[in-house]
């Protein structure tokens, strides 16, 4: 069975854009693989300064993903701190790793670009962590977003390195990227980002989630005049979660006119809550589960442990520690 690896940080409610582009095919791929799954909470220290946030990201992460159907029993879920090797083995690749080669990794050169003088380490390190995390278990496979391949492309850059000075030792990955929601666009038409405060969150309240599908810019196309669907995010984002006879359906009253943009929102409203509907009754019913949730991440910490330790007791024998 092949191997297939991903991590998700934990820094902020997940939304539309983190469940099509990411979480979806993480749960959909459970069935067909040997799935490892973390929340990527080292990685989020670039960001996140509170402990409180810290815990309370984290928890929200675990309880969504259960929530989505994550099946414990399935993918090995845990905490990338709770699994030291992680750290281990990225100080390993920041001693074979160039600097001007992670100076062009597109996170860094925004930072910089943007000025920021207050751009840590560990931001520039960033890639070179998530080689550790992958490289560690050995994955044939790496689901993400689009925006995510350049680090899975320097993760092969670096087992590749590593492998040429001190011998075979990590499997080269692959990307898997889902082309056709490769990028989901938020309520501005940019791409949907925390960063962006433009989310449609799972999760949210009936009341947050129905605001923020309002707030989606429309143009200003009178109710009654014919519109363009290609060019409408209403449009792009309910297409992700419609069949293809109900987004069929929903360009042909924009064509024949008298359909405003408050009707589309609306339909696409009812849509998320439809498609959803599960999940979120499921979410409240897991998040008192203290319990039962962190039990979970600790089982899948041990499991995660064993592979890890494997492959790093195996890269310290090739540099010479054993
Ligand atoms: P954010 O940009 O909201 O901070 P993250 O960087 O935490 O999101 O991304 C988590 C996962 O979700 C990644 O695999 C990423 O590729 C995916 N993802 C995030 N935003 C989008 C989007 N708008 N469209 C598709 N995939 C996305
Ligand atoms: N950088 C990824 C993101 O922002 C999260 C991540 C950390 C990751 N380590 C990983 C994804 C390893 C895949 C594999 O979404």
């Amino acid at each position: 069975m092949k191997r297939i690896l991903s991590g998700v940080q934990p820094s902020g409610r997940p939304h539309l854009g983190n469940y099509l582009g990411a979480i979806r095919q993480h749960i959909e791929m459970q069935k067909d693989f040997e799935a490892f799954l973390f929340i990527a909470d080292l990685h989020a220290l670039t960001t996140v300064r509170d402990a409180e946030k810290m815990r309370a990201q984290t928890y929200d992460l675990a309880v969504t993903y259960l929530a989505l159907g994550l099946d414990p029993k399935k993918t090995v879920f845990f905490k990338q701190s709770d699994v030291s090797e992680h750290a281990e083995l990225c100080w390993i690749f920041d001693c074979i790793t160039k600097m001007p080669y992670l100076e062009r990794a597109h996170a860094w050169k925004d930072a910089v670009d943007k000025g920021n003088k207050e751009a840590s380490v560990g931001l520039f390190n960033y890639p070179v962590l998530q080689a550790a995390d992958i490289l560690l278990y050995q994955p044939d496979l790496v689901p993400v977003g689009q925006d995510q391949k350049q680090h899975i492309e320097m993760s092969r850059d670096i087992a590749q390195n590593f492998n040429n000075i001190f011998g075979e030792t990590f499997k080269i990955p692959e990307p898997f990227i889902k082309e056709n929601v490769a990028i989901v666009p938020g309520t501005d038409g940019q791409k949907m980002s925390k960063s962006y405060g433009n989310t449609i969150e799972i999760f949210a309240d009936d009341a947050t989630l129905k605001k923020q599908v309002m707030s989606i810019v429309t143009d200003s196309t009178p109710l009654e005049e014919p519109k363009d669907p290609a060019t409408c995010n209403v449009v792009k984002i309910y297409k992700l979660l419609a069949t293809k006879e109900e987004t069929k359906a929903l360009e042909d009253k924009y064509k024949k006119g008298g359909f405003g943009y408050g009707d589309s929102k609306k339909l696409l409203l009812s849509k998320v809550l439809e498609y959803f509907h599960d999940a979120r009754a499921e979410y409240q019913k897991i998040y008192p589960k203290k319990d039962y949730v962190y039990g979970i991440l600790e089982e899948g910490a041990k499991k995660a442990k064993k592979v890890a330790e494997k492959t790093l007791t195996e890269a310290k024998k090739r540099i010479g520690y054993l």
